[in-house]
């Protein structure tokens, strides 16, 4: 039997935040907040069925405006009619003692809500796109770009004011602050432009340092700031950034603020297994473990991708110092509970329709993005066809 006692472990954040295990419950969307951005009375439920899972639980994805919306049924942190329902679900996901971190995004050019309502999305240089119709993104301007800096601003004012214990900011692979720093996607001259290292971490920088900000400046408890990146885009041969680019992106942003943590994120199967594409020194070797040796002991690196049993776990603990799991929770809340009483053999990532109720899962949840689990395949392929008819359930009713 796996040796798990490095998963309970117990870890520091800093400024207090004292974390009895390893284990994150990382961001996932469920897809059942209304229209207008609002927390529903069923996204409380399902974070309180899962209050316990975790010391440490992320939000799924707030937009901090609604030109960076992916889900149409996310929630919003763009206004302060957001709070009163942000701060019910901080309530929720902190009634068993968990920290509770609220995840910030701008979805940019894949803000396929916003596309769907707007028929433009925006992007830092523009471009025309076919799919799922044709449609253009639109570059934003420095005025828009200033205005953005301030949206993470707000929304992090907004987090204080709700409860939580910490913002993540995330820059994760698709996501507008992703891909300024992308030359793949990045065409522009200007300050936030393709032509330097500097010009294109400028916005990256500018987020983290004006969130932290107003962190220094407003919040009266301990509140963190987390960071959720790509360390690499590659496409073929062709490179959007390193790894080695990634780091010293990482180097600056350590030097200007107080990073709480670094979750690295992409899709794909076994994300937390990813070797280094790129050319260079690092080219071959494990990205978390060349991550942990470059970074670790300046900020805690959290692992995510694939983590779905205990071995699993233990293999990405090797090389991080938390561990990241989004869609076992969504079926077996009690997944940590499990490892830790020694009874992995009951984790129940298959589930029933008879199961739901029991795990609080909304009956229209994961409309639409189901596709998102078939990337990971974290989930047997039964429980991903359950949440595939849930969703056709919902056009059902709506129609
Ligand atoms: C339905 C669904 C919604 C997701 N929503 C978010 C999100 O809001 N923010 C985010 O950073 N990642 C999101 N992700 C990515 C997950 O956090 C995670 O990286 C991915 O599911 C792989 O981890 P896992 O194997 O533990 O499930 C989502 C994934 C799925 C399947």
């Amino acid at each position: 039997m796996t040796d798990t006692s490095s998963l309970f472990s117990p870890f520091s954040l800093g400024e207090g935040i004292e974390l009895d295990n390893r284990f994150v419950l990382s961001p996932m969307v469920t897809n059942s907040s209304s229209q207008e951005g609002y927390v529903s009375q069923e996204d409380l439920a399902y974070a309180r069925r899962r209050a316990a899972s975790a010391p440490l639980q992320i939000t799924g994805a707030a937009y901090v405006n609604p030109y960076g919306q992916l889900f149409e049924f996310g929630f919003s942190v763009a206004k302060d009619e957001d709070i009163a329902g942000l701060s019910q679900l901080a309530k929720a996901m902190k009634a068993e003692g968990a920290r509770a971190i609220l995840q910030l995004t701008h979805a940019g050019r894949f803000a396929s809500h916003t596309l769907a309502r707007e028929g433009f999305v925006y992007g830092p240089s523009p471009m025309r796109l076919q799919s799922p119709f044709p449609h253009d993104v639109k570059e934003l301007t420095l005025e828009q770009i200033k205005s953005l800096v301030d949206d993470y601003r707000q929304a992090t004012k907004r987090a204080i004011l709700a409860g939580f214990d910490g913002v993540e900011v995330s820059s994760a692979q698709r996501l507008l602050i992703q891909t300024f720093f992308s030359t793949f996607s990045n065409q522009r001259t200007d300050v936030y432009g393709a032509q330097d290292f500097a010009s294109r971490a400028r916005l990256t920088l500018e987020i983290l340092e004006a969130v932290h900000g107003v962190i220094a400046r407003e919040a009266t408890d301990p509140f963190l700031l987390g960071f959720r990146a790509t360390p690499e885009e590659t496409r073929g041969n062709q490179i959007g950034y390193s790894i080695e680019e990634f780091l010293q992106l990482m180097d600056e942003a350590v030097a200007k603020v107080p990073l709480a943590y670094l979750a690295i994120a992409s899709w794909g199967h076994d994300v937390f297994r990813n070797r280094v594409r790129s050319k260079g020194p690092y080219q071959g070797l494990l990205v978390n473990d060349v991550l942990y040796q470059c970074l670790g002991g300046r900020l805690p690196i959290m692992a995510t991708g694939g983590i779905n049993s205990p071995e699993k776990a233990v293999e990405a603990l090797a090389h991080a110092d938390l561990v990241g799991a989004s869609t076992p929770f969504i079926v077996d809340p009690e997944f940590v509970h499990k490892i830790k009483a020694g009874r992995a053999d009951e984790i129940h990532l298959k589930i029933k329709a008879v199961d739901l109720p029991s795990l609080a899962i909304p009956n229209a949840s994961f409309k639409d993005i189901v596709p998102l689990m078939d990337y990971g395949e974290s989930l047997p392929a039964d429980s991903r066809s359950l949440f595939r008819g849930l969703a056709v359930n919902y056009r059902e009713e709506k129609s």
